[in-house]
């Protein structure tokens, strides 16, 4: 079997990026994740993807200047990079820069990202205390294909949670990481077998429904 060469870019703890190299682990999953990369030398997320033996590459994006040529030439190298490994699909796991619209057109349909809302709600930071201010009833994450807009691009998979009454922003967060886990190397499988694809005119073509209804409070 041909395997989908993955890679994954991080930034920090990189628990998302665990998920993706756990599942590629299993001989029957069709990805492999041949490289991960950080924008910040201290991302715990490099010694758990060494310890895996998952070769990793620190690009520091401060060690290329501020403004737009610093960002275009960083871009550069990541772009480079990636390249190099021969990377067919692109997850970001936690992975804090926000790419130009010309990085994201040049990994058109082959960039994608996790973010611990229902998109296209609560887009962007502090999105556990702002759902809970919010007062909704139904959490959860989005695994998506990113567009040069934030939190925004055409969208893959996602998974539900309740939000407890007692919930705070962590224990929140600990239950739709726990769905994170889960749905990014599902959506990543179905990619690698092309169940799921970016259409032409930027809408997602998937080829299974979900299951059943999902709702908080539970009907009696
Ligand atoms: C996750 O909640 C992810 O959805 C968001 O950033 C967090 C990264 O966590 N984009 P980790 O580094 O994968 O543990």
């Amino acid at each position: 079997m041909t395997k989908l060469r993955v890679a994954i870019l991080i930034s920090g703890r990189g628990s998302n990026m665990k998920a993706l190299i756990d599942a590629a682990r299993d001989e029957r999953h069709p990805a492999e994740i041949v490289l991960v990369v950080s924008n910040r030398p201290d991302a715990g997320g490099l010694s758990i993807a060494e310890a895996s033996g998952v070769k990793t590459l620190t690009i520091d994006h401060k060690s290329f200047g501020r403004g737009p040529d610093g960002k275009r030439l960083f871009e550069a190298a990541l772009s480079e990079a990636l390249k190099a490994a021969r990377a067919d699909l692109v997850c970001l796991a936690g992975f804090m820069r926000l790419l130009s619209a010309e990085f994201v057109g040049d990994w058109r349909g082959r960039l994608i990202n996790i973010h611990p809302s229902l998109l296209p709600a609560f887009k962007g930071l502090d999105v556990h205390e702002e759902t809970l201010r919010a007062g909704v009833k139904l959490a959860g994450c989005t695994v998506h294909f990113v567009s040069p807009e934030m939190d925004a691009g055409p969208i893959i998979g996602q998974a539900a949670v309740c939000v407890h009454a007692a919930d705070t922003p962590d224990t929140l967060a600990a239950r739709i990481l726990e769905q994170e886990h889960r749905l990014y190397p599902e959506c990543v499988r179905r990619i690698a077998e092309g169940e799921i694809s970016l259409g032409g005119d930027g809408l997602v073509r998937i080829s299974q429904a979900g299951g059943g209804a999902l709702s908080n409070p539970a009907p009696r």
